[in-house]
């Protein structure tokens, strides 16, 4: 199991990428870009659908709090020629022993299919298993989605199960994949 405590969220680099902290000031942008369906159906039921005016405030004020406790890293996702706000979010947690997800992430549509979450995606698997030094990570999406069951596969995730699980969109198949430090390493170095 991965150390249960997050150390304070650090802000990482990549090509076309910042991602750093999310702040309270991100709440508006959050609310004008992330309330769409094809963003949340297959997200975490805990999301509540239709999205109410203070979604935003209200996710941002408990990703403070749980980077605060160490138990969770919110990034926000922002392209560095611009926009200045953030496009996306993505986050990491340590693994519980027993809810085999350890990762979220969205994008806004219009930034979407330009390989820009496989190139966030990339950066949080790195400083989980380079920098926390994890021994492997879980990873889970809903089988129709497409796109974030290729970003684990392009990472040579594992898939481990699949199980009948909730999301926002209803019960789904979900597939439960598993990443190693050991190969992930292998991958980056081959
Ligand atoms: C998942 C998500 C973050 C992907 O973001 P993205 O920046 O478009 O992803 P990338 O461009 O890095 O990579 C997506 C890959 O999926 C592929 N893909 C996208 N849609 C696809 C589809 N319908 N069928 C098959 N492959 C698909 C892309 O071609 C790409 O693979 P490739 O590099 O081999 O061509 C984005 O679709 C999203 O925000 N979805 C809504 C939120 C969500 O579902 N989050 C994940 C919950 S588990």
């Amino acid at each position: 199991m991965s150390s249960r405590l997050m150390p304070p969220t650090p802000v990482l680099h990549t090509p076309r990428l910042v991602l750093r902290p999310v702040r309270s000031k991100d709440a508006p942008v959050i609310q004008r870009r992330f309330p769409r369906w094809d963003v949340v159906k297959w997200l975490n039921p805990n999301i509540p659908w239709p999205y109410p005016a203070d979604g935003a405030t209200t996710f941002v004020a408990n990703c403070l709090a749980e980077m605060a406790r160490g138990e969770k890293s919110h990034w926000a996702i922002v392209p560095r020629k611009g926009p200045a706000d953030l496009i996306g979010l993505i986050d990491l947690w340590p693994d519980d022993g027993s809810s085999r997800d350890q990762r979220g992430f969205w994008l806004d549509p219009e930034y979407q299919g330009q390989g820009l979450m496989t190139e966030a995606a990339n950066r949080v698997t790195d400083y989980a298993f380079r920098e926390l030094k994890w021994p492997c990570l879980w990873l889970r999406n809903a089988q129709e989605n497409h796109a974030s069951r290729r970003i684990k596969e392009k990472q040579g995730a594992r898939l481990v199960d699949l199980m009948i699980s909730e999301c926002v969109s209803g019960k789904v198949e979900q597939m439960v994949w598993q990443l190693n430090a050991r190969d992930w390493m292998a991958r980056q170095s081959a």
